[in-house]
């Protein structure tokens, strides 16, 4: 059976979607290991369970930062005029560009495309906490308690 068939049974679909999550939270993000065990345990083509890993933003299949900023560069949070300026502070914040990591290991910044927040847009995700109605204001707040986890 192809996994688009596997897939389609919703059992499978939410099996394959947890077990990726758990090893996520279990490798830091989703190593070559990590997809192969969960594509064993599964009964799953290991390049076809990468792909599902590769398609949504909740999964990280490159190392990370302890905290994965994702900035929603949806059509909602372009149309508030938001997205670009909270990237934009954002890279020159925290001195990187999209999809770097800062020199401590704390932040990683990327874009995605819509957050399923468009009513509340801009919208950043932290890890698996969503932010909503973001201004660069709270980007501070959120950047200073972010670190004051780590002093
Ligand atoms: S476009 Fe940003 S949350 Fe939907």
């Amino acid at each position: 059976m192809q996994l688009e068939a596997k897939i389609a049974d919703p059992a499978k679909r939410s099996m394959l979607l947890t077990a990726l999550y758990i090893a996520q939270e279990q490798y830091g993000y989703l190593t070559k290991e990590a997809v192969e065990r969960v594509a064993t345990r599964l009964g799953l083509p290991v390049a076809d369970v990468y792909s599902m890993a590769s398609f949504y933003s909740l999964y990280r299949v490159q190392p990370t930062g302890r905290y994965v900023l994702q900035v929603c560069e949806g059509l909602s949070c372009h149309l508030v005029g938001g997205a670009d300026r909270l990237v934009d502070y954002l890279r020159k914040k925290l001195g990187i560009e999209v999809g770097e990591t800062t020199p401590d290991g704390l932040f990683t910044l990327q874009t995605v495309q819509c957050l399923a927040s468009c009513g509340t847009s801009p919208a950043i995700r932290v890890n698996d906490a969503l932010y909503e109605n973001m201004t660069t204001e709270k980007v501070d707040e959120l950047l200073e308690t972010l670190r004051g986890y780590h002093v």
